[in-house]
């Protein structure tokens, strides 16, 4: 057995339906001055004025950014940044999806250390002095991000869509309340939730997947199967929305020792060539991966084609595993509106070898030493195809 990396864990977790209201006191403890990264969804919301309401009462005053995109641009980040280090932040404190989250926790190195996201990520900026402490308040379910030292940037002259990776921005608080979930409308709850699932699903298929990943990704795999349907169906649903948000907090700690492979390297490529939504790009190309080899990882594919589909318990493993792009693809049908396919983001036959060369340029080819088996350009090209 693998030895288990478990370093990469928020400092701490906090659950809870209405834990939101108790912010100023979750802050308190490190600071005067928060930087607050808001999600545009709730600019002038009532949310955000009671979040600054409970930050007040506890003597804490605000700098609030919110001029955050979905794929977050390193331009966008380093602008937040600045005005981070300008302010003299003590904290960051980030409301929104994946995308507000990367930009708070590149914030935070930005404002201790100067230089710009994009260079955290090629590695031409050097983190020397830490990060500033980060609160995390996830408003979707499906990154996981506020359980991961991972920020993904975009480089929107490059085209090349690259992550920070760094202990030091592992946020201090992951503080996640169902509630807020629930004015997610339908199509993005499926989305973000297949991104959960395919966190957890694409950790087990990495060589280091240890029993830590392995027992929440499978936890993670089983809550979004048994919860994704009632999110999708009845959106106020706080029992199903709570399930949800664990399988993504749980996916982000799968792919902290885990990480993950072909179906993100391909869906990210999307995300950087055509500002893709992220899970709608996963949701691409996941099935279809799966397909190409279903002999890739017999036991692996075989026990969550189970979970998501108990009756397959009655067939030979090999039949399991073999049944899964199909159990995938029944799936996303019943949860999704239409099938999505890649040239929904603009990709067509003519632009794929362009799409090909970003992918093994950018560093998002990294499937090809993670993966079960080795997929080869042309495989991948095939694969690709397949999924247009
Ligand atoms: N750091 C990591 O570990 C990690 C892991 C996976 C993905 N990511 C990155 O996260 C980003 C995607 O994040 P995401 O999928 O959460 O989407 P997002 O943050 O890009 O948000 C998508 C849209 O949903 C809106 N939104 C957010 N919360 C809402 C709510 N509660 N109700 C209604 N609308 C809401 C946002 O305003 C935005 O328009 C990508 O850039 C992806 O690469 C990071
Ligand atoms: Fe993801």
């Amino acid at each position: 057995m693998l030895g288990i990396n478990m370093d990469f864990l928020p400092g701490r977790v906090v659950f809870g339906a209405g834990e939101i209201e108790k912010i100023g006191v979750y802050a308190s403890q490190f600071g005067k001055h928060v930087f607050f990264v808001l999600d545009p969804f709730y600019l002038g919301s009532e949310m955000a004025a009671r979040i600054e309401a409970s930050l007040a009462a506890e003597g804490i005053s605000c700098t609030v950014f919110s001029e955050v995109a979905p794929n977050p641009t390193a331009s966008a980040v380093d602008k937040a940044g600045d005005q981070c280090r300008q302010a003299g932040c003590d904290l960051v404190l980030v409301l929104g999806g994946g995308s507000s989250i990367d930009t708070a926790k590149m914030v935070a190195v930005i404002a201790k250390n100067g230089g710009h996201a994009w260079g955290f990520v090629d590695g031409s900026c050097k983190n020397e002095y830490g990060a500033l402490p980060i609160i995390a308040v996830p408003t979707t379910a499906g990154t996981g991000s506020e359980a991961t030292h991972i920020a993904v940037v975009t480089n929107e002259e490059l085209h090349f869509k690259g992550g920070y990776a760094g202990k030091d921005i592992l946020p201090a608080i992951a503080l996640i309340d169902p509630v807020i979930m629930s004015s997610m409308p339908p199509r993005l709850t499926a989305y973000t939730a297949i991104d959960a699932f395919a966190h957890c699903f694409e950790s087990l298929l990495v060589p280091t997947a240890n029993a830590f990943s392995n027992a929440v990704a499978y936890e993670g795999i089983r809550l979004f199967s048994d919860h994704i349907r009632t999110c999708v169906k009845n959106g106020a649903d706080i029992e199903a929305r709570g399930a949800l948000a664990l399988a993504s907090t749980f996916g982000g700690m799968a792919i902290t020792s885990g990480g993950t492979t072909w179906p993100h390297g391909l869906g990210q490529t999307l995300g950087a060539m055509f500002n893709a939504s992220h899970g709608a790009s996963i949701a691409s190309c996941l099935s279809n991966v799966v397909r190409y080899r279903t002999d890739a990882a017999v036991p692996t594919f075989a026990r969550v084609a189970c979970i998501l589909k108990p009756e397959l318990a009655v067939l030979p493993q090999t039949e399991q595993a073999a049944a899964l792009p199909d159990v995938l693809d029944a799936l996303f049908a019943e949860i999704l509106p239409q099938k999505v396919r890649m040239r929904d983001f603009g990709l067509t036959e003519d632009r794929l070898e362009e799409y090909l060369d970003i992918l093994y340029a950018s560093g998002n080819c990294y499937g090809q030493d993670n993966y079960p088996v080795r997929l080869e350009r042309e495989d991948i090209r095939t694969i690709v195809k397949q999924c247009l």
